[in-house]
Protein backbone atom coordinates (compact mmCIF):
# COMPACT_ATOMS: atom_id res chain seq x y z
CA UNK A 1 0.00 0.00 0.00
CA UNK A 2 0.94 3.50 -0.69
CA UNK A 3 0.77 6.76 0.89
CA UNK A 4 1.07 10.21 -0.97
CA UNK A 5 1.97 12.61 1.70
CA UNK A 6 0.73 16.11 -0.19
CA UNK A 7 3.70 18.20 2.02
CA UNK A 8 2.00 22.17 1.79
CA UNK A 9 3.71 22.97 5.06
CA UNK A 10 5.67 25.97 3.63
CA UNK A 11 7.75 26.99 6.44
CA UNK A 12 9.78 23.84 6.25
CA UNK A 13 11.39 22.33 9.36
CA UNK A 14 9.71 25.20 11.17
CA UNK A 15 6.54 24.25 10.51
CA UNK A 16 4.16 22.77 13.14
CA UNK A 17 2.01 21.10 11.37
CA UNK A 18 5.07 19.03 9.22
CA UNK A 19 5.65 17.82 13.07
CA UNK A 20 2.69 16.55 13.70
CA UNK A 21 2.18 14.78 9.60
CA UNK A 22 5.57 13.13 10.39
CA UNK A 23 4.25 11.87 13.79
CA UNK A 24 1.52 10.37 11.82
CA UNK A 25 3.21 9.14 9.48
CA UNK A 26 5.83 7.16 11.45
CA UNK A 27 2.98 5.88 12.88
CA UNK A 28 1.05 3.70 9.51
CA UNK A 29 3.03 0.96 7.76
CA UNK A 30 2.51 1.86 4.14
CA UNK A 31 5.22 2.70 1.61
CA UNK A 32 5.01 6.66 2.10
CA UNK A 33 5.18 8.96 -0.98
CA UNK A 34 6.36 12.73 -0.18
CA UNK A 35 5.34 15.73 -3.16
CA UNK A 36 6.89 18.53 -1.40
CA UNK A 37 4.94 21.63 -2.54
CA UNK A 38 7.40 24.23 -2.02
CA UNK A 39 10.34 22.33 -2.96
CA UNK A 40 8.29 21.90 -6.24
CA UNK A 41 7.26 25.02 -6.80
CA UNK A 42 4.84 24.36 -9.58
CA UNK A 43 3.43 27.33 -11.67
CA UNK A 44 -0.32 28.02 -12.13
CA UNK A 45 -2.05 27.02 -15.37
CA UNK A 46 -2.01 29.85 -17.49
CA UNK A 47 -3.52 30.07 -21.07
CA UNK A 48 -0.75 28.25 -22.80
CA UNK A 49 -0.47 25.23 -20.31
CA UNK A 50 -4.26 25.00 -20.28
CA UNK A 51 -3.98 24.17 -24.06
CA UNK A 52 -1.13 22.56 -24.05
CA UNK A 53 -2.94 19.86 -21.41
CA UNK A 54 -5.84 19.80 -23.48
CA UNK A 55 -3.97 19.08 -26.47
CA UNK A 56 -2.29 16.46 -24.48
CA UNK A 57 -5.72 14.85 -23.63
CA UNK A 58 -7.27 15.08 -27.09
CA UNK A 59 -4.32 12.90 -28.28
CA UNK A 60 -4.32 11.06 -24.86
CA UNK A 61 -0.94 11.34 -24.36
CA UNK A 62 -1.38 10.10 -21.06
CA UNK A 63 2.55 9.64 -20.54
CA UNK A 64 3.70 13.21 -20.75
CA UNK A 65 5.00 14.54 -17.94
CA UNK A 66 2.08 16.78 -17.31
CA UNK A 67 0.16 14.26 -15.86
CA UNK A 68 2.72 12.96 -13.73
CA UNK A 69 1.17 14.01 -10.38
CA UNK A 70 -2.43 13.65 -11.72
CA UNK A 71 -0.96 9.89 -12.33
CA UNK A 72 0.67 9.55 -8.55
CA UNK A 73 -2.08 11.19 -7.03
CA UNK A 74 -4.99 8.93 -8.49
CA UNK A 75 -2.72 5.69 -8.28
CA UNK A 76 -1.94 5.95 -3.95
CA UNK A 77 -3.79 3.99 -1.73
CA UNK A 78 -4.25 6.66 0.76
CA UNK A 79 -3.50 10.75 0.83
CA UNK A 80 -2.55 12.64 3.87
CA UNK A 81 -2.26 16.55 2.82
CA UNK A 82 -0.65 18.71 5.07
CA UNK A 83 -1.37 22.43 5.62
CA UNK A 84 -0.80 25.39 7.86
CA UNK A 85 -4.06 27.37 8.36
CA UNK A 86 -3.70 30.52 6.41
CA UNK A 87 -5.99 33.12 5.50
CA UNK A 88 -8.68 30.92 6.34
CA UNK A 89 -7.91 28.22 4.25
CA UNK A 90 -4.40 26.75 3.07
CA UNK A 91 -1.05 28.24 0.99
CA UNK A 92 -2.12 28.64 -2.30
CA UNK A 93 0.74 26.35 -3.46
CA UNK A 94 -1.53 23.30 -2.57
CA UNK A 95 -4.50 25.11 -4.69
CA UNK A 96 -2.16 25.35 -7.90
CA UNK A 97 -0.76 21.48 -6.87
CA UNK A 98 -4.58 20.41 -7.45
CA UNK A 99 -4.55 21.90 -10.98
CA UNK A 100 -1.90 19.67 -11.75
CA UNK A 101 -3.82 16.75 -10.13
CA UNK A 102 -7.63 17.53 -11.29
CA UNK A 103 -7.12 15.43 -14.71
CA UNK A 104 -10.53 14.62 -16.48
CA UNK A 105 -10.10 10.73 -17.57
CA UNK A 106 -6.87 10.56 -14.73
CA UNK A 107 -8.93 11.51 -11.31
CA UNK A 108 -12.54 11.50 -12.29
CA UNK A 109 -14.40 10.95 -15.84
CA UNK A 110 -17.48 11.46 -16.92
CA UNK A 111 -19.96 8.77 -17.17
CA UNK A 112 -22.21 8.03 -20.17
CA UNK A 113 -25.39 10.03 -18.46
CA UNK A 114 -22.99 13.00 -18.11
CA UNK A 115 -22.30 12.25 -14.73
CA UNK A 116 -18.67 13.29 -13.00
CA UNK A 117 -17.55 10.13 -11.28
CA UNK A 118 -14.02 10.08 -9.49
CA UNK A 119 -11.44 7.45 -10.01
CA UNK A 120 -8.98 7.67 -8.02
CA UNK A 121 -7.87 4.77 -6.01
CA UNK A 122 -7.30 6.27 -2.77
CA UNK A 123 -9.28 4.86 0.49
CA UNK A 124 -9.00 8.16 2.49
CA UNK A 125 -7.37 11.51 2.70
CA UNK A 126 -6.40 12.54 6.15
CA UNK A 127 -6.30 16.72 6.42
CA UNK A 128 -3.50 17.54 8.80
CA UNK A 129 -3.42 21.69 10.31
CA UNK A 130 -2.15 23.53 12.62
CA UNK A 131 -3.79 27.08 13.13
CA UNK A 132 -3.15 30.32 14.98
CA UNK A 133 -6.47 30.65 16.37
CA UNK A 134 -9.58 28.14 16.00
CA UNK A 135 -11.28 27.07 12.68
CA UNK A 136 -14.44 26.30 14.27
CA UNK A 137 -16.90 27.87 11.55
CA UNK A 138 -14.32 28.68 9.00
CA UNK A 139 -13.03 25.43 7.98
CA UNK A 140 -13.14 26.28 4.05
CA UNK A 141 -9.36 24.45 3.80
CA UNK A 142 -10.69 21.38 4.88
CA UNK A 143 -14.15 21.62 3.27
CA UNK A 144 -13.03 22.53 -0.11
CA UNK A 145 -10.49 19.40 0.23
CA UNK A 146 -13.84 17.27 0.65
CA UNK A 147 -15.39 18.82 -2.06
CA UNK A 148 -12.30 17.74 -4.02
CA UNK A 149 -12.42 14.01 -2.33
CA UNK A 150 -15.77 13.75 -3.66
CA UNK A 151 -15.30 14.87 -7.32
CA UNK A 152 -12.32 12.22 -7.14
CA UNK A 153 -14.02 9.08 -5.73
CA UNK A 154 -12.35 9.00 -2.05
CA UNK A 155 -15.22 7.58 0.07
CA UNK A 156 -13.41 9.00 3.38
CA UNK A 157 -11.67 12.30 4.66
CA UNK A 158 -10.43 13.05 8.29
CA UNK A 159 -9.29 15.94 9.71
CA UNK A 160 -6.48 16.66 12.60
CA UNK A 161 -5.60 20.25 13.90
CA UNK A 162 -3.74 21.73 16.56
CA UNK A 163 -5.41 25.21 17.33
CA UNK A 164 -4.94 28.39 19.25
CA UNK A 165 -1.33 27.67 18.71
CA UNK A 166 -0.19 31.48 18.39
CA UNK A 167 -2.69 33.09 20.81
CA UNK A 168 -0.96 34.64 23.20
CA UNK A 169 -0.33 32.83 26.72
CA UNK A 170 -2.05 29.72 25.31
CA UNK A 171 -0.20 25.84 26.03
CA UNK A 172 1.25 25.21 22.79
CA UNK A 173 2.63 21.85 23.87
CA UNK A 174 -1.20 21.06 25.29
CA UNK A 175 -2.92 22.48 22.02
CA UNK A 176 -0.31 19.83 20.09
CA UNK A 177 -0.63 17.08 22.18
CA UNK A 178 -4.77 17.41 21.88
CA UNK A 179 -3.87 17.36 18.29
CA UNK A 180 -1.80 13.85 18.64
CA UNK A 181 -4.85 12.45 20.58
CA UNK A 182 -6.93 12.76 17.44
CA UNK A 183 -4.13 11.02 15.29
CA UNK A 184 -4.21 8.33 17.83
CA UNK A 185 -7.74 8.24 17.41
CA UNK A 186 -7.39 7.62 13.49
CA UNK A 187 -5.55 4.23 13.87
C1 LIG B 1 0.32 33.66 5.57
C2 LIG B 1 -0.32 33.23 6.87
C3 LIG B 1 -1.70 33.29 7.00
C4 LIG B 1 -2.31 32.87 8.20
N1 LIG B 1 -3.67 32.94 8.30
C5 LIG B 1 -4.27 32.55 9.45
C6 LIG B 1 -5.69 32.59 9.59
O1 LIG B 1 -6.42 32.98 8.69
N2 LIG B 1 -6.22 32.20 10.76
C7 LIG B 1 -5.46 31.72 11.80
O2 LIG B 1 -6.01 31.34 12.83
N3 LIG B 1 -4.11 31.65 11.70
C8 LIG B 1 -3.50 32.05 10.55
N4 LIG B 1 -2.14 31.99 10.42
C9 LIG B 1 -1.35 31.39 11.53
C10 LIG B 1 -1.03 29.91 11.22
O3 LIG B 1 -2.21 29.17 10.98
C11 LIG B 1 -0.31 29.22 12.36
O4 LIG B 1 0.85 29.96 12.74
C12 LIG B 1 0.08 27.81 11.99
O5 LIG B 1 0.40 27.06 13.11
C13 LIG B 1 1.22 27.79 10.99
O6 LIG B 1 1.53 26.46 10.69
P1 LIG B 1 3.05 25.97 10.54
O7 LIG B 1 3.71 26.07 11.90
O8 LIG B 1 2.88 24.55 10.10
O9 LIG B 1 3.69 26.83 9.51
C14 LIG B 1 -1.51 32.40 9.27
C15 LIG B 1 -0.12 32.35 9.12
C16 LIG B 1 0.47 32.76 7.95
C17 LIG B 1 1.98 32.71 7.81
Amino acid sequence: MTTLFVNACMRGEESRTLTLCREYLAGITDDVVEVDLAALDLKPFDASKVAYRTEKQKTQAWDDPIFDLSHQFAEADHIVVGAPYWDLSFPSALKVYLEYVSVCDIAFHYTEDARCEGICKAKTLTYIASCGGFVEGANFGYEYLCGIAKMFGIPETRFVAAEGLDIVGIDVDEQMNKAREQIAALR
